[in-house]
């Protein structure tokens, strides 16, 4: 096991590359399968959620190529199987997206249950599920492995009401709609960037999809999708994650290779918060110097405050003067992170979805755990931010969505390393 040792209290200052975006990424490589022929994809994240979808890919047949570090070429023109691998496809969230993609190339799926990180709660998949079952699909689960399949049928299209606004289910429905018969509308639809590339992507490949960054999405179903190439967009929350580093620790950075618009939504209370942010085409240059000011947020669907940057706002607020609420609007509870900013001195309290931040002064160094990815970028920057030594267990959790963390951060000033911690360590820690 891998732990972080930080030395807290350093701004931070230089430049720091974003790389592809971990939720586009984790779709797109899924979506691959659609796709009767090569697809060559750029600028994916070197992350450990990309390597364990394309070794799920590889189980069933794909071909996969490695052009360079952030480039791969995959040939989904003979697979072999609709059955993905149990253990694999159960560690991550995104395996989901299989069961969309298989059902609309094949009319059957077999992936196991998805995990995933649990910041506690349940994450449901119920919509997915109705999507399906509207596009004519029986669903069921089996020995732990959810079945899909349209027997000797297609797909046929149809509109589609989601209950909830869900990032997941319209890019599930949207992989299985592709290829049905006539056409499929997405109505409450979400509205993510990601979703946007998921679509872009697919069409660059033959689809026929419109309305992707709306709440209202339509998809003429096409014959086949043949190769082609794409590239990834830049990854909005680990841009965001770096924002806030130096928000909390101080200095100024350049944070290249973002889309600006993508960043209005964390730029604007970061601003609120007395953070400079200068945008320019594809960068934005951070500088904090005065005291961090309270605001208040609530994480909402895109184009709202995403949720996937709440732990790591929450701990910026910790340091700003005067009181902040934060409310999450997305998930059931996402707050376990917040035990561990308090062994560092922070002083938060916890209502159900609401936080109440009273800004301290400053934290103190600690031994804490990360519990799931976000939560382990809000200790990352807890720890920058800190007096004296943290050390940071559970890593591999941050090493799901984080590329080169700890090389991008030294390069900015930061004392970081990474260590491995002895086995009975890592076991002690764990329980
Ligand atoms: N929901 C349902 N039923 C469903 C699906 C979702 O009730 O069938 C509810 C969820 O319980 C939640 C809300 O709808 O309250 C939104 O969930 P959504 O489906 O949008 O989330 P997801 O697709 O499972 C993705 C990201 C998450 C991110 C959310 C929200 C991936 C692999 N995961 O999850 O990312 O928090 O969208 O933006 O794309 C992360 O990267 O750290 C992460 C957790």
């Amino acid at each position: 096991m891998t732990k972080y040792i930080v030395q807290g209290g350093k701004p931070l200052f230089g430049e720091v590359e974003i790389s592809g975006a971990k939720n586009a990424a984790v779709a797109i490589i899924p979506a691959a399968l659609l796709v009767d022929g090569v697809c060559r994809i750029e600028n994916i994240p070197q992350i450990s959620d990309v390597t364990l979808c394309l070794k799920i890919l590889e189980g069933l047949g794909a071909g996969i190529r490695s052009i360079n570090r952030h480039t791969v070429e995959i040939d989904c023109s003979r697979i072999h199987s609709t059955r993905t691998n149990y253990d694999m496809s159960r560690k991550i969230r995104a395996s989901y997206y299989l069961i969309g993609s298989l059902l609309g190339r094949f009319g059957e799926a077999e992936v196991a249950m998805p995990g995933g990180c649990n910041f506690g709660g349940v994450r449901p998949i119920d919509q997915h599920v109705k999507g399906f079952a509207a596009l004519g699909a029986k669903v069921s689960v089996e020995g732990g492995f959810i079945h899909a399949s349209v027997g000797d049928h297609r797909l046929k299209g149809t509109n589609i009401y989601l209950d909830v606004v869900s990032v997941g289910a319209t890019m599930n429905i949207m992989m299985a709609a592709v290829m049905a018969e006539g056409i499929t509308v997405i109505e409450n639809a979400a509205k993510e960037p990601h979703i946007v590339d998921l679509a872009n992507f697919l069409n660059s490949m033959g689809a026929n999809i419109r309305g992707a960054g709306t709440d209202t999405i339509k998809i003429h179903g096409v014959e086949r999708l043949r190769g082609g190439s794409y590239a990834i967009i830049p990854d909005q929350i680990e841009a965001g994650t770096y924002m806030a580093a130096v928000a909390a620790t101080g200095g100024q950075v350049l944070v290249k290779n973002i889309i600006p618009k993508h960043m209005d939504c964390i730029t604007a209370k970061l601003v609120e918060m007395g953070v400079e942010v200068e945008e320019n085409e594809d960068t934005l240059l951070v500088r904090r110097t005065g005291k961090l000011q309270k605001t208040n947020i609530k994480t909402l669907p895109y184009p709202g405050f995403p949720t996937d940057m709440q732990p790591q706002i929450t701990t910026v607020l910790s340091l700003a003067e005067g009181t902040s609420l934060v409310t999450e609007g997305v998930w059931g509870s996402r707050y376990r992170y917040v035990d561990e900013l308090k062994r560092m001195g922070a002083n938060i309290q916890v209502d159900d979805k609401t936080a109440v931040v009273e800004g301290v002064d400053h934290l103190t160094g600690a031994p804490i755990q990360a519990y799931d990815l976000r939560a382990g970028a809000a200790l990352v920057i807890a720890a920058l931010a800190a007096h004296g030594r943290s050390e940071i267990t559970q890593v591999q959790y941050i090493e799901r969505g984080y590329e080169d963390i700890i090389s991008k951060l030294r390069a900015l000033g930061a004392d970081i390393r990474s260590e491995e911690e002895p086995e009975e360590a890592s076991a002690a820690n764990v329980g």
